[in-house]
């Protein structure tokens, strides 16, 4: 009995320890599981973040991994990174007290008043031509831990006003979010959830530090275009990131 009462489609996969939510939703993926499989387990021994980072799993922690299977082409699969990242943060504004500033990071970080407290991993396979053949999307929040020594500053629930705040509640009320963004990005369109990103965005406007695999750039972040990409306006022009770590420029 895990306590957790998910909405239709997903079927939960509850677990106490696991590699990583994400390495088993994939496994699962190549087994044949179904759109919404959702992986959950109270603590991961290799958890994983972006850019092949760790991600710290000790229990107290939501990490989560939903298995999608796109009805979109390889070329939509970025968008579905903030499909997610505003289902993650209106859960975690649900969370909160209401005068709480919760904001997104380009491109899938959650922010309560400019702290990280969840993170996406997206993840998918190809199948033929332009067709993928499952995404998963893997979402940490920190609840009752956060890292001290993160890149970035970090925070968690229960350091930000919601010591109540529990690992199934998070994610019950992710879960239901997505689906609502999911139908909402299939049924209107990408532009929708752009809107809703942009009206949670952090840093847009501002001086940025990019940091991409080989160089870092500097620039003012201009704008989200219609597919996803960061726009950042430099002296010569500007340029449209797809992948990357953004941070305030320093002064
Ligand atoms: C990041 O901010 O770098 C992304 C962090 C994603 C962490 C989650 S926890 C559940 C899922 N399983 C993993 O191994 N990673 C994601």
């Amino acid at each position: 009995m895990t306590g957790v009462a998910l909405p239709r489609p997903f079927r939960l996969i509850a677990l106490d320890t696991v590699d990583s939510t994400n390495d088993e939703a994939k496994r699962l993926a190549a087994a044949g599981a179904a759109d919404g499989t959702v992986v959950w387990a109270r603590r991961q021994t290799a958890g994983r973040g972006r850019r092949g980072r760790r991600w710290v799993s000790e229990e107290g922690n939501l990490y989560c991994s939903v298995l999608v299977r796109p009805e979109y082409p390889a070329s939509e699969a970025a968008q579905a990174t903030f499909v997610a990242a505003i289902a993650a943060a209106d859960a975690v504004a649900a969370a909160l007290p209401p005068d709480a500033y919760v904001t997104c990071k380009w491109p899938n970080d959650v922010l309560v008043e400019g702290r990280k407290v969840a993170g996406i991993l997206l993840e998918s396979a190809a199948a033929a031509g332009e067709a993928l053949d499952w995404q998963v999307v893997g979402l940490g929040i920190n609840l009752a831990h956060f890292p001290a020594d993160a890149e970035f500053p970090a925070t968690s629930l229960h350091a930000e006003g919601a010591p109540d705040a529990t690992e199934p509640d998070l994610l019950e009320s992710f879960c239901s979010r997505f689906q609502a963004w999911r139908v909402t990005w299939r049924r209107v369109g990408f532009a929708a959830v752009r809107r809703a990103w942009l009206g949670r965005a952090h840093g847009l406007g501002q001086p940025v530090t990019v940091r991409l695999e080989r160089e870092t750039l500097g620039g003012v972040f201009a704008a989200l275009d219609e597919g996803g990409a960061l726009v950042l306006r430099q002296d010569g022009g500007e340029r449209r990131i797809t992948a990357g770590d953004v941070f305030p420029a320093a002064d």
